[in-house]
């Protein structure tokens, strides 16, 4: 028996989005069955968009909150303003809900990003809220989470610096969704989408633009490549530069170095280096420049 609300509802979300249907439809498979989840994927890969767009079909709030080792339960859950407790002494009235409080009242997401950088104790407070749905806060009261609470952590599996290992008694309260880059044809959907440059210098910058950000996450002497928002703002960036050079089509001597120098801007500090590599940023992107325009033009011609 197909849920033709839920349907439409999926169909709805994923109209906010480029491709990306299974991930959404998963996502809100385990959300509208009242579970909280785990998305694990590398930065710029739509998370942050699919919760956006879930949250707004649904009209309710999503509360972000960076996980690092700053974020204690304290933060999380709130805390008395000192100044009014020592003219007023505690009430309910002069508490300050933290994210997870006001998430709960709300019926509302917290959105964890990087959650494997909070601390332990932070994590067990989350846990608790999660299998309760409802936390006792001294000198408040007991607050019970609106139906429509959910906890959505992120973790970017590249990030090994500062996490914690979050044990397997964690893993086992948690439900989990991979997410990975999307292919070259969605990528170029969404550097349309969120670029608007037409024209055929429009669609040649485009092209590249995913070629060489893609390129960057198959090189030997990079740890990281970039996302897709590398591609974006290298598209809008390169698109200022034509107008200040009088680059007016692709097949202009003055167009391969203006791709470069906007690789420069856009993607430089969006790569990260293997420890061992001496070459900086530039010489990488400079190898991956040349690939693409000098080694392999054919490819790079348009048709
Ligand atoms: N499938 C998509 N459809 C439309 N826009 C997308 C899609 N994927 C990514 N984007 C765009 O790319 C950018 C990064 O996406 P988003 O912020 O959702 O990534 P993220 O996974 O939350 O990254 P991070 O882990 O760094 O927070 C945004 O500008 C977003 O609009
Ligand atoms: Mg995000």
């Amino acid at each position: 028996m197909t849920n033709p609300d839920l349907a439409e509802n999926r169909n709805r979300v994923a109209a906010h989005l480029v491709g990306r249907e299974r991930e959404i439809e998963l996502t809100l498979a385990a959300v509208a069955g009242g579970r909280d989840i785990v998305l694990e994927g590398p930065p710029g890969t739509s998370k942050t968009t699919i919760l956006k767009a879930i949250t707004e079909e649904w009209g309710i709030p999503l509360l972000f909150v960076e996980g690092n080792a700053d974020l204690t339960p304290a933060k999380l859950v709130g805390h008395h303003n000192p100044a009014r407790v020592l003219r007023e002494d505690y009430s309910p009235e002069n508490f300050v809900a933290g994210p997870l409080t006001e998430a709960m009242q709300q019926g509302g997401f917290l959105y964890i990003e990087e959650f494997n950088r909070a601390p332990e104790d932070t994590v067990n407070t989350l846990l608790t809220a999660m299998a309760d749905r409802r936390i006792t806060i001294p000198r408040v009261g007991t607050v019970v989470a609106a139906p429509t609470f959910r906890v959505i952590a992120s973790m970017n599996p590249y990030d090994n610096v500062g996490t914690t290992r979050l044990s397997s008694s964690v893993h086992d309260r948690l439900n989990r969704l991979a997410v990975d880059y999307q292919d070259a044809e969605a990528e170029h959907g969404i550097v349309a989408l969120r670029t608007r440059v037409t024209g055929p210098l429009g669609d040649r910058l485009m092209d590249d633009a995913v070629a060489v950000t893609r390129a960057t996450r198959k090189h030997p002497e990079i740890r990281q490549g970039s996302s897709v928002r590398g591609a974006i703002d290298l598209v809008l960036v390169a698109e200022q530069l034509a107008k200040m050079r009088a680059v007016k089509d692709p097949g202009a001597d003055a167009y391969p170095p203006m791709v470069y120098d906007a690789m420069v801007v856009a993607l430089s500090g969006r790569i990260h280096l293997d420890d061992a590599i001496d070459a900086t940023p530039e010489q990488v992107l400079r190898e991956i420049w040349e690939d693409r325009f000098i080694l392999q033009p054919a490819i790079a011609e348009p048709g």
